[in-house]
């Protein structure tokens, strides 16, 4: 069997690999990938995410099997939609499933009809009526772009001050664009948050180990929000009752909701949660995996992933299974400056070997050879499984010591909230 990914970076490279890993799979394409990818034997094919019938051509001339998207956009755009137009599978929720993630106001309203515990809020296109809720609701408050912001388009204001000066350049200066044409506002909710993957048909769903991830760029949760710095599995400190718990309330009635609303989900449902002293509540619903997340979790699944996916997308009971014990993490190495500009083409160290696991997000070949250079944001990161979080972070921590990492950097306290 052949299959394909659609995506370039390290959750694509950590999918990608452990569909090659799987019995009877011969070769696994990603689309557009990045060269770190080719060290792990996966092939990548020149076709950007946006260019569907170009993919849907790849898929039908090398007999793919079927396709798992990875990004968000993509979803949103509809590709999914158009691979099953033109009779092909692809792993992923329709673009009307996956509004889930794609309009803030959306999920809102779903998780309101369904009685899904989150945040109060309130929904504005108007800033003067936003700004009069703000004022009446006072700080701490949360402000954030309707659309897909890239993770950027959320203001945690700590004074009304602060909350009215992001509503206003959402809704009067257009800072995010049309994502920001229309803004939630809503309740601040005090806790840990933590993520809750489920692999999804229909009505049916599989739950993967909890997981959570950094998701400012500096040590002690400072600094500017990014797309995650780093991430373990499973969140020892999170007990099964809470999980139980978010099943029950949040992934069950929101599948159940979808079916409802004529919008039946495939794919992976990420929740992103926050538990509060009244129990899980949503923060946001993704419609893909979460990139660090799936470089941590991928590695613990003991099972045949390919042959899983094949199951879910085919209607049937996958065998999942799991390492039930220890915990995997990893440490995201990321361009000096990132999340704002930074340079590319830093020369990276050798891939790793043994049991720590390296998954390339942001790497490309130097013109005229081997070398692998760095060229995005998030650049590489490094995984390993040991039997504590502690144990895990000193043989990454260990490992980076080593490394060359000049013109990059990374956290130093991956999963030490788990520790204390
Ligand atoms: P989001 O893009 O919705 O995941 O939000 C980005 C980050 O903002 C989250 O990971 C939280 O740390 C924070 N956040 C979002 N909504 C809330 C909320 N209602 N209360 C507290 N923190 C929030
Ligand atoms: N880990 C955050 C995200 O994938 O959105």
């Amino acid at each position: 069997m052949k299959l394909l990914v659609v995506g370039s970076g390290g959750r694509e490279h950590a999918i990608a690999k452990s569909l090659l890993a799987s019995d009877g799979v011969e070769a696994v394409y990603v689309a557009p990938g990045n060269d770190g990818m080719t060290l792990d034997g996966l092939e990548i094919v020149n076709i950007g995410i946006s260019e569907h019938s170009a993919l849907i051509d790849f898929a039908k001339s090398n007999d793919i099997a079927w396709t798992f998207i990875g990004p968000d956009d993509a979803l949103a755009a509809g590709i999914v939609d158009d691979f099953n137009q033109a009779g092909f599978k692809a792993f992923g929720p329709s673009k009307l499933a996956a509004e889930l993630e794609w309009s803030k106001d959306f999920a809102k309203s779903i998780m309101a009809k369904y009685q899904i515990p989150t945040a109060a809020y309130g929904t504005f296109t108007d800033f003067e009526k936003a700004k009069a809720y703000i004022e009446k609701q006072g700080a701490p408050i949360v402000v954030k772009a309707d659309g897909l912001a890239l993770g950027k388009g959320v203001v945690v204001a700590e004074t009304v001050e602060e909350a009215v000066e992001a509503a206003r350049e959402m809704l009067l200066d257009n800072k995010f664009g049309d994502s920001g044409a229309r803004v939630i506002i809503e309740e601040f909710l005090d806790g840990e948050e933590f993520s809750l993957f489920a692999l999804v048909n229909g009505d049916r769903f599989y739950i993967l180990p909890t997981a959570q991830d950094h998701k400012r760029a500096y040590d002690g949760d400072k600094g500017p929000n990014t797309g995650g710095m780093g991430a373990y599995a499973p969140v020892p400190h999170l007990p099964q009752s809470v999980v139980d718990t978010a099943v029950e309330t949040i992934v069950k009635p929101v599948l159940e909701g979808m079916i409802k609303e004529g919008r039946p989900y495939l794919g992976v449902l990420y929740c992103g949660l926050i538990l509060t002293a009244d129990g899980p509540k949503v923060i946001e619903f993704n419609a893909r995996f979460g990139d660090p997340e799936t470089q941590i979790i991928l590695p613990r699944l003991t099972s045949d992933f390919a042959q899983n996916i094949t199951d879910i997308l085919e209607g049937r009971e996958p065998h999942m299974a799991w390492l039930d014990e220890g915990v995997t993490l990893g440490v995201v190495v990321a361009s000096n400056g990132y999340p704002f500009a930074y340079d590319k083409g830093v020369e990276l160290p050798a891939k790793t070997d043994g049991d720590i696991i390296t998954y390339y997000a942001g790497a490309k070949f130097a013109e005229n050879g081997q070398l692998l250079l760095s060229n995005g944001g998030r650049v590489y990161m490094l995984v390993t499984t040991a039997d504590s979080v502690k144990a895990a972070q000193n043989k990454i921590y260990k490992e980076l010591a080593k490394q060359n990492t000049n013109g990059l950097f990374y956290r130093h306290d991956i999963g030490s909230k788990a520790i204390k």
